[in-house]
């Protein structure tokens, strides 16, 4: 451990933890100390040996780190990216960006105006397969993209909903489509428009549990997206990519882009074409494209360090993931409306 770059870690649930242990891992950095005002977190980090604080500003004036990494919950992020930017120390800040594109453009606008970098903790465009994804789409390998289908089906246990999570926010919209989207706008460009329909049928619960959007990209490509967290099945990010080894690994595609000349399923990497152009009489040609994995979370901290150096612009930087964040409100507006919403539009109001 070089210890070179000291970071600070503001919430230490969940993936704070996680993120610490790779903090504490890496040969790029180290741990400046940790703020999290819970007992859990206080006695963690006293077992640990780290330095706590209940507040994240006392972290920032005692310690100094270089870079703090934002794993509150989403209404703290505002606050507390803004107070990084006016201390000069740049922010890895967990998705999403915050809790509202009206905030998020308030963090675009200090960002802008300081010059403190803010990179949004969007990790699976740090995924080599996510960018070889977006080479094959966007490099025309499957000529034009024509259509894209998303799914995001499998089954949350009932307790993950005990702990405020049945309420409007809590649901796989804001909590995981955001994630889904970020990489459909990453591999397929910005999303134009979008229809929506949400259900809370099967649970029950103020949030919504399944969902169905239509998806129009500015290219001209038409996707649909399904969700639902209340059905056992195999076909999300979450379990096809085997990216988070807490979740056992299915052989299963949740992406298909199809385009003009071939189509590409996606973790499953199946590249599919009709060798002499022909039509559905033909056979059609299967090919494997391979691509190593690696743990986009580690690379995500390799690239924070640069960021912090200087060395590296952020991949995703705080207007970026407005971008994604300003889809998943047109989404809500367009399930509540039934309009078709466009989440540029939903930009240019707020700003
Ligand atoms: N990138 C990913 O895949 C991923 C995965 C999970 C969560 N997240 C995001 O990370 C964030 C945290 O989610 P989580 O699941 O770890 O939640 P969590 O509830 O497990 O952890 C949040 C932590 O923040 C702490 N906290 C609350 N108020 C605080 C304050 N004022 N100062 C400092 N800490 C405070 C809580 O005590 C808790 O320990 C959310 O924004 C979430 O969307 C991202």
């Amino acid at each position: 451990m070089s210890g070179a770059t000291r970071i600070g870690v503001a919430g230490a649930g969940l993936i704070g933890r996680r993120h610490i242990d790779l903090v504490a891992a890496s040969s790029d950095c180290a741990l400046a100390g940790i703020a999290d005002p819970s007992p859990e977190a206080k006695a963690f980090a006293e077992a640990q040996g780290i330095a706590w604080y209940g507040d994240h500003r006392a972290l920032l004036e005692r310690e100094k780190p270089d870079g703090m990494i934002i794993a509150s919950p989403n209404a703290l992020h505002l606050s507390m990216a803004l107070d990084c930017v006016a201390h000069g120390v740049p922010a890895l800040v967990e998705k999403p960006v915050t809790d509202t594109v009206a905030a998020a453009l308030r963090l675009c606008e200090a960002a802008r105006r300081s010059g403190v970098p803010v990179l949004v903790g969007h990790h699976r465009r740090h995924n080599p397969r996510i960018n070889a994804i977006r080479d094959k789409v966007g490099g025309g390998e499957i000529g034009q993209l024509t259509a894209v289908v998303g799914l995001w089906l499998l089954k949350k246990p009932d307790d993950y909903f005990e702990v405020g999570r049945r309420e409007i926010g809590g649901g796989p919209l804001l909590i995981n489509l955001v994630h889904d989207i970020d990489n459909l706008r990453f591999i397929c460009g910005e999303i134009a428009e979008v229809q929506a329909m949400t259900s809370h049928k099967a649970r029950g619960f103020a949030v919504e549990d399944t969902a169905g959007l239509l998806l129009k990209f500015a290219g001209g490509a038409i996707g649909t997206v399904t969700l639902s967290d209340a059905t056992p099945a195999p076909w999300s990010w979450e379990l096809s990519s085997g990216e988070n080894g807490a979740y056992p690994k299915q052989d299963q595609p949740c992406y298909l882009f199809a385009g003009t000349r071939g189509s590409l399923s996606v973790p499953t990497m199946e590249l599919w074409s009709y060798p002499d152009e022909g039509g559905w009489y033909a056979p059609l040609s299967r090919t494997a494209v391979d691509v190593p994995a690696a743990d986009p979370l580690v690379e995500q901290l390799r690239h924070f360090c640069a960021v912090i150096a200087g060395r590296e612009a952020p991949l995703i930087s705080a207007k970026d993931a407005t971008g994604t964040l300003a889809v998943v409100e047109a989404v809500r507006e367009a399930a509540v409306t039934g309009n078709r919403v466009s989440p540029a539009r939903i930009m240019e109001q707020v700003a």
